[in-house]
């Protein structure tokens, strides 16, 4: 059996290290063995945004590049279909691999559908139910293509079902980015706070951090929190002037916040705002430590709402809905949505402030959701 797997953006990565990962295992016990190439479209393609994640999660230097880039989305879909489909006629595969929700996932979904190869979601079923999100649109066609959805948890699959997929396509599997977390859980822990901020500040801001007792961790990164003034400059303002009253906040930024902040005119104060450090994008294992010894998190990432919640870190989510409710604390989670208005986020901050870490794992979030994945796939259609 030959499988292509496609990454785009840095969450693919984390999903996809245990997946590769674990085809290794299984053509290492079975004589029938799997051929796997790896596609990488180019959508990130910074050293931090891309390759520090394949050094640090163990993944093999991707067999093909498609160097796409930045751009628009119809650029980016568009330049990924036609640069993939000369993959796929090389290539001949039984399968194809997507994860998540970006770009390459869904220009690379309806590419090899069209070809009438099979296509596998890992992470479907997720829904914000608002199709303003770009990811939103991405779910719904690369799961209405796919041949076999393997969901994160039951909600998800319900979404399916609801979606009129019939249940013989859907396979409950777990949270793969979780075996990521569980393998580098010891690591990460063993890493040094200062030395994450020293190596990756942003400019010049060092020596201010040698008594950091406690920090809150900040990421946003969404175009409906970071694309407009009226919307970023109120939420900028209450992290340097109220959140700052009370502790530290780490923000490794994102290009596409940077970019903004730069051209809305509100770069300069962030950085000189003592109690706000800014860092440049940081590492897998960088991010999981600061998560773990952060008092709470803001946050506009899927990624972060699911680490924090098996961390047990008190998470605010910068957003108005969420496709991963069973990170909320209404489900047992430690994320609550709190949007970008000012009152509400600072309403739910005076309560989080004072919340206790505690650790939760919904069903299958064990560390063995690529082991399932692997067998889902071999055993499709037996
Ligand atoms: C993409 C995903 C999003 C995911 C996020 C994680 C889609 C639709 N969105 O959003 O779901 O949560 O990745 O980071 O696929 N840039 C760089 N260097 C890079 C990559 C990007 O400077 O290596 C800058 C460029 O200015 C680019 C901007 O960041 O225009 C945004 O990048 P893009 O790939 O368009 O989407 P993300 O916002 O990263």
């Amino acid at each position: 059996m030959k499988i292509i797997s496609i990454v785009g953006a840095r969450p693919n990565f984390i999903k996809i290290a245990p997946f590769i990962h674990e085809i290794e295992k299984y053509n290492a016990i079975n004589t029938n063995k799997i051929e796997h190439l790896l596609v990488h479209t180019g959508q990130h393609y910074d050293d931090r945004m891309s390759k520090a994640f394949f050094n640090a999660l163990n993944i093999p230097t991707a067999d093909i590049n498609l160097g796409i880039g930045s751009g628009s989305h119809a650029e980016q879909v568009g330049c990924t279909m036609i640069a993939f489909e000369k993959i796929l006629l090389k290539e001949k595969t039984d399968w194809i691999v997507v994860v998540g929700d970006v770009n390459a996932t869904l220009a690379c979904s309806i590419t090899a559908k069209k070809y009438h190869i099979k296509v596998c979601h890992i992470e479907a079923g997720l829904r914000s139910g608002d199709e303003k999100m770009p990811e939103e649109i991405n779910r719904i066609v690369t799961d209405r293509l796919s041949d076999l959805l393997l969901v994160p948890d039951k909600l998800s699959g319900e979404n399916l079902k609801k979606e009129g997929v019939h249940e013989n396509r859907i396979t409950f599997v777990g949270n793969i980015m979780i075996d990521t977390l569980e393998v580098n859980m010891a690591r990460s822990a063993k890493l040094n706070i200062y030395n994450i901020i020293n190596n990756n500040l942003l400019e010049k801001q060092a020596h201010h951090y040698k008594a950091l007792e406690e920090y809150a961790l900040i990421t946003m990164h969404r175009p409906s929190n970071v694309d407009t003034k009226k919307i970023l400059q109120p939420l900028i303002e209450f992290f340097s002037n109220e959140i700052t009253k009370d502790i530290h906040l780490i923000w490794p930024i994102h290009p596409r916040t940077q970019n903004r902040l730069k051209e809305f005119g509100l770069w300069g104060n962030l950085l000189n705002n003592d109690k706000i450090i800014l860092l440049h994008p940081i590492g897998y294992n960088e991010m999981i430590k600061l998560n773990m010894k952060a008092r709470f998190i803001l946050t506009d990432s899927g990624g972060l709402q699911e680490e924090s919640c098996v961390l047990g870190t008190p998470c605010l989510t910068l957003r108005w809905n969420t496709e991963r409710p069973i990170t909320l604390l209404e489900n047992g989670g430690t994320s609550i949505l709190v949007g970008n208005n000012i009152d509400r986020i600072r309403k739910e901050y005076n309560y989080i402030k004072n919340v206790k870490i505690c650790p939760e794992r919904p069903e299958l979030w064990d560390g063995n959701t690529a082991k399932r994945c692997v067998n889902a796939i071999v055993d499709y259609g037996k």
